[in-house]
């Protein structure tokens, strides 16, 4: 038996995923009452309107933003955090916020979740760090009904994952965001250019490193093409001090 507190993104995923594998959800709380609602209703949990009127379950997940742990941590009551596990979510905050728990730890989800994006959960590597064995084997098999990598790391590593997590995801994002809005800027739709982003990310499976597939201009020592890109951007100054830097990355490595 599993109880939530939080109904956001990725509270839905989770919530949805045991539900599906057939482990009961007791109770979800969260503050915005219409949101938990819905997901209660959706995984046939009860809704508790109060943190403070949660009941005893194995685990309370905590899937609230990192800036809330803390104190939604401290609104747990006794009688539930003596018998249950109390996890939170988060990649870059350590499990010692929650140390004042009898168990805890941290159930990591390493996946960017949305609640209208469907998401398979079997596919997403799933980091437990918890300072005891017997909690962490007991989080470690619960993580298994619904996802097929399950790892324990320590804090400092789960840390690590979510800094490179940043880098893969925000980082590269943000760099499509710059060629979107520069073929904006230039009439040029930017679709044509998924099928090679596609390509970049689908090489990776391969297991080989990354360097290993780096093609381009930068790569080639190029500096004739290098000029040409550089005046094209001529107008968009944070554009091309992005640029530089990534060019300037490649070539001295
Ligand atoms: N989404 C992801 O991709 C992802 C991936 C891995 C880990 N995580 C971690 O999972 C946790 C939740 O992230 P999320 O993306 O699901 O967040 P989210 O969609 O923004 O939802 C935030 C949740 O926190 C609740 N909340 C915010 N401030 C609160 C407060 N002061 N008191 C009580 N509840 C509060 C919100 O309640 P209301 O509905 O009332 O606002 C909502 O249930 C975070 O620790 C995050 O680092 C997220």
């Amino acid at each position: 038996m599993i109880s939530f507190i939080g109904a956001g993104n990725l509270a839905h995923h989770l919530a949805h995923a045991f539900y599906a594998a057939g482990i009961e959800i007791l109770e979800i709380h969260n503050r915005n009452e219409a949101l938990g609602r819905q997901l209660s209703q959706a995984v046939e949990a009860q809704y508790i309107p109060h943190i403070s009127d949660l009941s005893p379950a194995d685990v309370v997940i905590i899937a609230v933003s990192d800036n809330s742990i803390q104190s939604v941590a401290n609104q747990i009551p006794k009688r539930v955090s003596q018998s249950a596990i109390v996890v939170h979510t988060s990649g870059g905050i350590s499990v010692s916020v929650l140390q004042d728990k009898e168990q805890y730890g941290v159930f990591y989800p390493l996946q960017s979740f949305l609640i209208h994006r469907s998401i398979e959960m079997r596919t997403v590597p799933i980091f437990v760090t918890c300072h005891n064995p017997t909690s962490s084997d007991f989080l470690q098999s619960l993580a298994r009904y619904i996802s097929d990598e399950v790892i324990a790391v320590s804090d400092i590593q789960r840390s690590q994952l979510h800094l490179s997590a940043v880098m893969v995801n925000n980082f590269t994002n943000h760099i499509f965001q710059v060629a979107h809005e520069y073929c904006k800027d230039n009439q040029l739709n930017f679709k044509y250019l998924i099928p090679l982003i596609k390509e970049t990310v689908l090489r990776l499976e391969e297991g080989k490193t990354p360097k290993t597939f780096q093609t381009g201009p930068a790569f080639r020592g190029d500096w004739t093409t290098i000029e040409k890109h550089r005046l094209l951007l001529e107008k968009s100054p944070r554009s091309l001090a992005l640029y530089n830097f990534i060019t300037d990355q490649i070539t001295s490595q």
